[in-house]
């Protein structure tokens, strides 16, 4: 049997994708394929070093050693091709942490920042709740794949209240693994306009074969004075739970403003359990990682052919990178809440709706493929037979 394929149980564990269906989905008997996050352990060499790290059974105040920033810096050597400097690595709790702390201590209230919808919902969040204002360069879809309009782009860059964008690299829910042109289109065009750019790289490990995820700062050295990269081994490793991400920053003055903005947090010693799965995941995880995105390829190949025979109706935007599909269901159904109600009531499957990452996103689902392909089959069973297929 598949490592992948074997069903664990995450109920009672306080998982958020199945312990609390009720609070965020609206029911609690559902199949849960909505949060990104995977059902599967993690690798056996990150468990592995997690169980030795508890049993020292002494959780004081911990911080990142040498070997925590080699092995980061060792992992985007190896398998991106680039040098990020350790002296450059702020440690954060979160990805999204990160995004907050970037739009406190670079933004003034009212200022603007730029985002690509439909996009991951708490980028906008993270502008609206610290004072600043959305601005939105909506991706285009053509030919069923996303992109971006560098006309939109670069009218709304030119905004004097425009300070910063947040890039989705790769893109989170439309599945874009961007090309160099067109990074090299995003950040040529925030130098030019005075914009600081962070770019969110959180997804940059789950590619699918024949794309190659281009970290932002590894595409022009210029790019490293306006340019803030987010990562973590959170996605890639399934370790969500444990509050460990960097951001890499090599501009000093920058770097200062949120290592400043972490000392007002108060959010600068990390999570006892963090660095040492970190360590273990970039050292040992790679195996365990190409096995994954395997798996996952054979579980896109399943909706896709499940999609072409039972459901032709709806159409899947097919995921360069990331484990998560968007759908297009306004070809099946298109009143959304009715849609919705239809999924949550008569099929009992708990998919992400599309309005969460904008208005853009109305009539669409995004699925999360990172579970067994039993799991996935009966979801999408369940789906077909809920719409009457
Ligand atoms: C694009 C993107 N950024 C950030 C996050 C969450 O990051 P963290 O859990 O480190 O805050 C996610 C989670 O799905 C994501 O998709």
């Amino acid at each position: 049997m598949n490592e992948f394929d074997r069903p664990r149980s995450r109920k009672g564990t306080a998982s958020v994708k199945w312990d609390f269906l009720e609070k965020n989905c609206g029911g609690s008997d559902l199949l849960p394929l909505w949060v990104a996050d995977m059902d599967f352990p993690s690798p056996p060499e990150v468990v592995e070093a997690l169980t030795k790290r508890a049993e020292e059974g002494i959780y004081g105040y911990t911080d990142h050693s040498a070997d925590y920033f080699s092995a980061l810096e060792e992992w985007n050597r190896k398998r991106h091709g680039w040098r990020c400097d350790p002296s450059w690595v702020v440690s954060v709790p979160g990805v999204v942490p990160a995004l907050n702390m970037a739009v406190r201590a670079f933004t003034k209230p009212g200022d603007k920042v730029l985002v690509q919808r439909p996009v991951y919902y708490p980028f906008m969040n993270s502008i609206e709740l610290n004072g600043a204002r959305v601005i939105n360069s909506p991706l285009v879809l053509r030919d069923r794949r996303y992109r971006m309009d560098p006309k939109d782009l670069e009218e709304k860059l030119s905004d004097p209240r425009c300070r910063m964008m947040i890039l989705c690299s790769p893109h989170n829910p439309v599945g874009r693994v961007w090309q160099e042109g067109e990074l090299r289109l995003v950040a040529d065009l925030c130098r030019e306009k005075g914009v600081i750019l962070v770019s969110d790289e959180i997804h940059s490990d789950l590619v699918f074969p024949g794309f190659r995820h281009r970290p932002l700062l590894s595409i022009d050295p210029s790019y490293s004075s306006f340019t803030l990269l987010c990562t973590s081994p959170s996605k890639s490793f399934n370790l969500a739970g444990l509050q460990c991400a960097n951001m890499i920053v090599p501009d000093p003055i920058l770097r200062r403003g949120i290592l400043e903005e972490r000392e007002r947090l108060g959010l600068f010693l990390p999570n006892f359990f963090g660095g040492v799965a970190l360590e273990a995941a970039y050292r040992y995880g790679e195996p365990w990682l190409e096995r994954l995105m395997t798996y996952l390829k054979g579980n896109l190949d399943l909706l896709t052919r499940f999609l072409g025979d039972r459901l032709p109706e709806a159409i899947l935007t097919e995921p360069e990178g990331t484990y998560l599909a968007w759908v297009d269901l306004r070809g099946v159904e298109r009143d959304w809440p009715r849609a919705e109600k239809i999924l949550l009531e008569r099929a009992k499957v708990a998919y992400d709706p599309g309005v969460l990452f904008g208005p853009e996103g109305e009539g669409y689902i995004r699925i999360n493929l990172a579970c067994p392909r039993s799991l996935l089959q009966e979801a999408l069973e369940r789906t077909a037979q809920a719409f009457g297929r």
